[in-house]
């Protein structure tokens, strides 16, 4: 049975004193949700701060991004290392910001995918076509190619740690969420290649999260699909009443 899980990715949003009022105000909202699991991936200043103010707790903590060195002269970037020390259980590797925005490449996300995993970081790792390439017929292309250099250093035991988020990059941010159906379609073509690239069960115990305009309206559709075991969330994470009632509509109360 795969839980249920909910990351909330904040982007380039909050201070650190407002992340903490915002993790503290869901928190109480949520109270003990024990049957699904809740990631908060805050900018790095707040990573700390919002660490202390989880510890103990139930809600994850995750990073957006990191570096793959441990340390060393690599102005602005940060270690796996760092992560862990900041209370980081997750971490977001490989989103289409980062591909499309900062120019990453598979090879590196490959290489912050291994990183993670050395340091007991859970990645994840977030694949998902551009409109363009959705409108000529290439969404299973691209999500194979994406898979398939990302996890080239993987091994079968360490797989079931990775979170894998099917992000179409049309739906990010614009409102327009792909229907569950075209998701779960997607959702079903990554396990298959899973299973292809590893074997059937281990593919059965990987969680497939959707992202793109989640909302509390529309989420228990993405979750009542087979293969979608989670959603990654942007907007409506921002706002602790509203990421709590996508939350409780996830898992139907
Ligand atoms: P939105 O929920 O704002 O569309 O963002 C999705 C996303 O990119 C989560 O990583």
């Amino acid at each position: 049975m795969r839980k249920p899980v909910i990351g909330g990715n904040w982007k380039m949003n909050k201070t650190p004193q407002e992340g903490v009022e915002l993790v503290a105000e869901l928190r109480d909202d949520l109270g003990d949700m024990a049957d699904v699991e809740v990631i908060i991936c805050p900018p790095y200043p707040a990573l700390l701060p919002i660490g202390s103010e989880l510890a103990g707790g139930n809600i994850k903590l995750g990073a957006q991004d990191l570096y793959w060195e441990k340390e060393g002269a690599f102005t602005g970037q940060v270690s796996p290392g760092m992560l862990r020390a900041c209370g980081c259980q997750y971490v977001i590797i490989g989103h289409s910001e980062r591909r499309h925005v900062f120019g990453e490449t598979d090879a590196q996300v490959a290489k912050k995918v291994r990183a993670a995993l050395d340091e007991g970081l859970k990645p994840i790792l977030c694949v998902g076509e551009l409109l363009a390439e959705r409108e000529v017929g290439e969404t299973e292309i691209v999500v194979k190619r994406q898979l398939e250099a990302a996890l080239a250093g993987v091994r079968g035991e360490e797989i079931s740690t990775l979170v894998i988020a099917y992000e179409p990059v049309w739906a990010i941010g614009t409102g327009r969420a792909s229907t569950a159906e075209d998701a779960q379609d997607v959702a079903h073509f990554i396990r298959r290649t899973l299973a292809g690239l590893y074997d059937r069960e281990k593919s059965e115990a990987v969680r497939i999260q959707y992202g793109g305009s989640v909302k509390p309206e529309n989420v228990k559709f993405y979750l009542a699909e087979a293969d979608i075991d989670g959603a990654l969330v942007g907007g409506a994470s921002l706002k602790a009443a509203v990421f709590a009632q996508l939350i409780r509509n996830s898992t139907g109360r």
